[in-house]
């Protein structure tokens, strides 16, 4: 029975505060169901996923088999799917991943693990998925399946377009999902074209049903999956018709939900000065009229009555959200020394601020705050700029053969040669020789990683150059999470931490500019996230910190809504001009091939789009037309400690 709030929703939907506590109970779930059935001597059939989201079901039901003695003796699994093309032993296999983060890590007998194969010749392929079905029909079906959605919507690799009935088959993978996968692939060229799947119709006839989903990127087809009416451009909407299906996700992933995004459409609201500024904005959006120009009749046709009433008039609520939409906007990010700081977003003392800048990989602080970091630097504030991980592993290996190659070339071309000593160009020639060796999806070692980190190293000092930061202020962390790690298997230790409090101690920053609140809590940004907070619980007795405002700061495609938004930083057309040349640094994050298709942009032409629309969107509501703006949002130091 769903709430007045729930009222637009069509699958029974839960929002966690985050992934631990939905992930917590989703393997409570299936302790529960194996538990059951062994105490009636039968198997628990289960169907899994991969991909980042239910990595802390895993994490949780490895824990309670080696504390709580839970045991998988009698559980049966069928994967969801699997590339085709790829043998077991291939690190992205999907056979791969299930024995890393589970199956080798619980009792579960090898022959009650199921995976469709991906090695099998296309002519047995039919024969192959048909007898997958019918190995699951044979142990009676799936009690529990767990699912995670893709940003086409599509659950298990069920693209749109995959109907209600299909069983498991061949699919050819969408291009968004391809690149989606990129990363783990080290290219999108290296990502298998193919997978096999268990089909929709498959999914349907489980028993119970759980998708998952967390971080931002995943709001807007978990909204139309859970709101719009069902069909086959959206797969994971297709759950709709199933008898016990239950969606489970984080804040940032509900954030398009109707209840969320206009709940004053739903039911009561209590009023705060946030909702209303919330309500007032969309309001302004709405009617595409500046926030002055709002009547009672605005409120009223557009379901706001009730807050005009509690409130209103509107000349008041409009006088109010404007006002307090305009103290967002400072060209003072560091705070205005000697001014009046009572409308300002930030304090005026003290002056110059020690400020600290965490990106998660070098290129995050630039193409998201780079305008604001240069204007910090040039009012007098002493910026450090610090990378919590080198990113090595999104340097494309051409361009390391690249840059291998001219050193290896220099030394012989120009004669630089030592005959005595082991000479960088030699080094350079083993390097690359190893590089061509490698099939594309080995990972790389040590060595090649380093050269890696010094490609972004050197891109990193050459944009801030272009910003006015000094060399010497720039911070590399190589937190050993993300250099021990591949896409995926992320795993924050207390060594992260340590190397993060460090700096926090030896910077003690007036203010700190993070992000990935918001992300995939599986993803760099979302581990960044994680360790970051357990830093500033650990200095959260520190006496400097008490003096410390954190700025959050989002990522490309991710942008703060204006009523999120405490401190807006107009940039001039200069200054953008500057931001877009610093970002042109990255030549190792350039597409490595030509676009094809335009809507799929440079990230430099998209952080260049993302603030001209913020400052767009300031120009509608009624706010000076800026070219473009950068946005943080305030965020109190409990409110990060109970996060
Ligand atoms: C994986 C699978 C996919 C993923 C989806 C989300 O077995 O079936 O549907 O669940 O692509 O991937 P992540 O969890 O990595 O965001």
């Amino acid at each position: 029975m769903s709430t007045e709030a729930e009222q637009f929703e069509r699958i029974s939907t839960r929002v966690f505060q985050n992934s631990s506590a939905a992930a917590q109970e989703v393997a409570g779930e299936i302790a529960d169901l194996i538990k059951r059935r062994s105490k009636e001597g039968k198997q628990a059939v289960l169907g899994l996923a991969t991909g980042s989201t239910p990595l802390p079901v895993y994490q949780e039901l490895v824990r309670l088999h080696r504390e709580e003695n839970l045991s998988f003796r009698n559980v049966v699994t069928f994967n969801l799917d699997e590339y085709y093309g790829l043998n077991t032993d291939h690190p992205e296999s999907y056979h791969q991943f299930m024995w890393q983060r589970l199956f080798s890590k619980v009792d579960i007998p090898e022959d009650q693990v199921h995976l469709p194969s991906g090695t099998v010749k296309r002519t047995k392929v039919f024969a192959s998925c048909a007898s997958y079905d019918e190995a699951i029909n044979k142990v009676g079906g799936l009690d529990y399946q767990i699912l995670g959605i893709g940003r086409t919507g599509h659950i298990g690799f069920n693209e749109p377009g995959s109907t209600r009935d299909s069983k498991t088959r061949l699919v050819s993978l969408d291009a968004l999902t391809r690149r989606d996968a990129a990363r783990d692939f080290l290219g999108e060229a290296n990502v298998p074209r193919y997978a096999i799947t268990m089909g929709v119709g498959t999914i349907l006839k489980a028993d119970r049903t759980v998708l998952m989903a967390w971080g931002q990127a995943k709001a807007g087809v978990v909204q139309q999956a859970v709101e719009e009416a069902p069909n086959e451009n959206l797969p994971a909407g297709l759950l709709q018709g199933h008898k016990d299906v239950r969606f489970f996700i984080d804040e940032p992933a509900s954030e398009l939900l109707t209840r969320i995004r206009i709940p004053w459409l739903v039911g009561p609201v209590d009023w705060d000065k946030r909702t209303i500024r919330k309500a007032v904005l969309w309001l302004s959006k709405k009617t595409q009229k500046p926030i002055l120009k709002l009547q009672d009749s605005d409120y009223n046709e557009f379901g706001l009555g009730e807050l005009l009433t509690e409130v209103g008039p509107a000349y008041d609520l409009n006088i109010s959200v404007f006002n307090q939409t305009q103290h967002t906007i400072t060209g003072w990010p560091g705070g205005k020394p000697n001014a009046d700081d009572s409308n300002r977003p930030e304090r005026a003392t003290p002056f110059p601020k020690r400020v600290l800048v965490l990106a998660p990989e070098p290129d995050e602080d630039v193409l998201c705050m780079g305008g604001t970091i240069h204007r910090l630097k040039s009012q007098g504030s002493e910026v450090t700029l610090a990378y919590l991980t080198s990113g090595n592993l999104a340097v494309p290996d051409s361009m390391a053969r690249q840059i291998l190659s001219l050193m290896s070339e220099m030394e012989s071309q120009l004669n630089l040669k030592n005959a005595e000593d082991f000479s960088l160009g030699q080094v350079a020639s083993v390097l690359l020789t190893e590089l061509q060796d490698s099939g594309s999806n080995a990972g790389d070692s040590k060595p090649i990683r380093q050269v890696k980190s010094l490609v972004r190293r050197n891109e990193a000092g050459d944009a801030s150059h272009n910003l006015k930061i000094a060399k010497e202020s720039l911070h590399f962390l190589d937190l050993p999470f993300y250099e021990n790690g591949r896409y995926r298997a992320f795993h924050a230790t207390d060594e992260d931490q340590e190397k993060l409090v460090a700096l926090l101690r030896e910077v003690k920053p007036h203010q700190i500019y993070f992000t990935g609140a918001h992300a995939d809590p599986g993803s760099v940004s979302g581990v960044g996230y994680f360790l970051l907070k357990q830093a500033l619980k650990e200095v959260s007795n520190d006496p400097w910190i008490k003096d410390t405002n954190l700025w959050s700061y989002r990522g490309i495609g991710q942008e703060w809504p204006l009523f999120e938004i405490d401190m807006a930083v107009p940039l001039s057309p200069d200054e953008l001009n500057l931001k877009v040349e610093a970002s042109f640094q990255y030549r190792s994050q350039r597409r490595q091939f030509p676009l094809r298709d335009s809507a799929h942009k440079e990230i430099w032409q998209q952080t260049d789009e993302l603030n001209r629309n913020t400052a767009a969107a300031y120009d509608q509501v009624g706010m000076a037309e800026y070219e473009a703006i950068e946005a943080f949002k305030r965020i109190n130091l409990t409110e990060v400690l109970e996060s």
